[in-house]
């Protein structure tokens, strides 16, 4: 539902009266950061490891999910608490109200951005699986983490070979013209310069990425 007497934020129309990304409102309206007895370090110290945000990103058919869930089963079986946020599941729910505009896309990194902060100070290994296809997005996420909290992974895989696996059929559709905004054909990805780490799903197996991003991983939650 379209609200009248409202301003743009995302693509979806927010009640300017609601939304202020503006710091200098936020202090206006007096709202000051509580500090909890119990933090990050209590929680992790109850865990016994390491929290961190180990955040993927790569086109669509990439392998994101799958390398995410199989990380997380990995690191749930030696006994570390862990929580994977997917792109396609959370635009069911708290994300159902943006879109895939540059603007969309903008809000819903941003969102889960601090979604994945507030898992990570819960003391939970978060894994995110969003494209996320811009740099400026994910340097944001980065920016508002703690050294070494943000593990970024490359989901590294030609667009012919995503497109040829087209899983969920979405390229074919985009092709036709039948989506619009779709990443790597009518809307651009731009790949990380400098990821903690990055697999090649074309070349590599799933084992073979998934042993890897989990050797980075468990070193530093230790
Ligand atoms: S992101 O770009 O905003 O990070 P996100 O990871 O949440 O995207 O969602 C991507 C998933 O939504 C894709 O895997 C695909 O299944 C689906 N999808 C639907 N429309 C699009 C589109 N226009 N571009 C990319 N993915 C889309």
């Amino acid at each position: 539902m379209k609200l009248q007497n409202s301003n743009m934020v995302t693509s979806i129309y927010v009640p300017s009266h609601l939304v202020s990304n503006e710091p200098k409102k936020r202090e206006r309206l007096n709202i000051v950061y509580h500090h909890h007895k119990i933090t990050r370090k209590d929680r992790e110290k109850l865990n016994g490891h390491r929290s961190c945000v180990v955040w993927f990103t790569g086109l669509s058919g990439s392998g994101k999910s799958t390398i995410a869930g199989a990380v997380e089963e990995k690191l749930a079986a030696m006994g570390i608490h862990t929580y994977l946020l997917d792109g396609d599941n959370i635009r069911h729910g708290l994300n159902s109200n943006v879109d895939f505009s540059e603007a969309g896309r903008k809000e819903n990194i941003r969102r889960i951005g601090e979604v994945a902060k507030l898992f990570n100070d819960a003391g939970i290994v978060t894994l995110t699986a969003f494209i996320s296809p811009f740099r400026e997005d994910r340097t944001m996420v980065r920016s508002i983490m703690k050294d070494k909290d943000f593990i970024e992974v490359y989901v590294n895989c030609p667009l012919e070979v995503c497109e040829q696996r087209d899983t969920k059929g979405l390229y074919k559709k985009a092709r036709a013209g039948e989506i619009k905004d779709f990443t790597g054909i009518s809307s651009p990805y731009e790949p990380p310069l400098n990821p903690e780490i990055e697999v090649n799903t074309q070349q590599q197996s799933i084992e073979e990425s998934v042993s890897h991003i989990i050797n980075y991983v468990t070193l530093q939650i230790r």
